[in-house]
């Protein structure tokens, strides 16, 4: 997937220094070249030679050491990257980069590079809430830096809150995601749904669907890459929350339908792709349903929540998807008359590689005048390329 582009990976003094190790093995696994520019501090915490084992390359600590080459390191690193990423990012060197400190290779080499650079802060609750921090923070941003927000959660120096390295697949994904997009969706707010949903029949069982949500978390990682305010309303999913998305989590259709309305009018982008159950239980048993008594279950519809967005939509962008394991096209151009849906993005659930619980996906995008096949790629190709074609129509 990233054969061909060159990352270089900045490392700074935090604890989640070792975190970065994994960042970087999974980069290496997706193809990229990758190259580590170490901080004095961040060898404190991990060795060198790790980071070279894994990245197959040397690491760069010392600005004045005898080159590996002719090439003057820092601009020819800097010249080379295909993106930039600082994980994790210390306190100290986003106050750095901030105030145009060039003192040592990293910085020296971020301040050189006309590639885009992401920053994974890490660090103490304190310390992130600085306001010192925070202006910091604030001012990269304005100047076009992009941030992969830390989680919140059990801090190494013993406190909870917002300071945590995300998990390295996040950063992984967050980080690719940047590379892939530009940044066309500043200003805009996107509504995604993602996961299959549950219908209780008892207190411990439900109707559920196969749907592992991967699709609709995909698109939430490249919507807020390529700028936009994005809120996820999610089904039970196993998958780790996209960075600096607010997330909604639901379990039922009702609930799903709830949250979708509680939002909607406020979105200028709005992508169904969770599997919303058609079907739920007329009633739910207060006590666990005994097999000595049988079972016979009486269904009633759910609301279709796609068809009334169509039917209330103003200037907003829908985009619905369509599951089919047959009559794939025809089907899907059904489904966007009838509900009056701008995209409609239909994938062949019958395919073994693709689809459900797939990381793959190979999708028709279809519009009232259009039809543009996806070959199978990555979901989060595929999210890209929606991406894409929604917005060619908001300029
Ligand atoms: C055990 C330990 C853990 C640290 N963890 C962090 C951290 O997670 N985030 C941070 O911003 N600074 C942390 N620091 C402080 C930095 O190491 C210090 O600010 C250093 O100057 C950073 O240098 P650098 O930005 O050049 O890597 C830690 C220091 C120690 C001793």
């Amino acid at each position: 997937m990233l054969k061909d582009k060159t990352i270089v990976i900045g490392v700074t003094g935090g604890i989640a220094a070792y975190k970065s190790l994994e960042v970087v093995s999974r980069l290496k696994k997706l193809g990229a070249n990758v190259h580590v520019i170490m901080t004095e501090a961040a060898t404190k915490f991990v060795q060198p030679l790790t980071f070279r084992s894994l990245s197959h390359n040397p690491v760069i600590v010392d600005m004045f050491a005898e080159p590996q080459s002719w090439d003057v390191e820092h601009i020819s690193l800097a010249e080379k990257a295909d993106i930039f990423l600082v994980a994790p990012a210390t306190a100290n060197l986003i106050g750095k980069v901030a105030n145009g400190i060039a003192d040592d290779m990293l910085s020296t080499t971020v301040m050189a590079t006309k590639a885009k650079v992401v920053f994974s802060p890490a660090m103490n609750v304190n310390m992130y809430q600085n306001s010192i921090v925070q202006k910091n923070i604030i001012k990269l941003k304005e100047e076009g830096y992009r941030f992969i927000e830390p989680d919140k959660g059990y801090l190494a120096c013993g406190t909870e809150g917002k300071g945590r390295l995300p998990e390295p697949e996040e950063v992984v994904a967050s980080t690719v995601s940047y590379l892939l997009s530009p940044c066309d969706l500043i200003g805009k707010k996107v509504l995604i749904t993602a996961g299959g949903t549950q219908e209780d029949l008892d207190p411990v069982r439900y109707l559920g669907n196969r749907s592992s949500g991967k699709m609709g978390y995909e698109l939430a990682r490249i919507a807020k890459a390529r700028g936009a305010n994005v809120t996820l309303i999610s089904a039970p999913t196993h998958l780790n929350k996209p960075s600096g998305v607010k997330i909604i989590k639901v379990r039922t259709a009702e609930e799903m339908y709830q949250q979708v309305f509680r939002y909607q009018a406020e979105q200028d982008i709005i992508i169904m792709a969770a599997a919303v159950a058609d079907y739920t239980p007329q009633s739910i048993a207060e006590n666990k349903i005994k097999k000595s008594n049988g079972l016979t279950l009486e269904l009633e519809r759910t609301t279709d929540i796609l068809e009334k967005l169509g039917n209330e939509k103003g200037e907003q962008l829908l985009v619905g998807f369509a599951a089919e394991s047959n009559n794939l096209i025809e089907n899907a151009q059904q489904k966007l008359k009838k509900k009056k849906i701008d995209f409609i993005v239909a994938n062949d659930i019958s395919a073994r590689d693709t689809g459900f619980a797939s990381d793959f996906n190979k999708v028709v995008i279809i519009s009232t005048d259009d039809q543009i096949e996806v070959a199978k790629a990555t979901k989060l190709e595929v999210a890209d390329r929606i991406f894409s074609e929604i917005a060619k129509t908001l300029v």
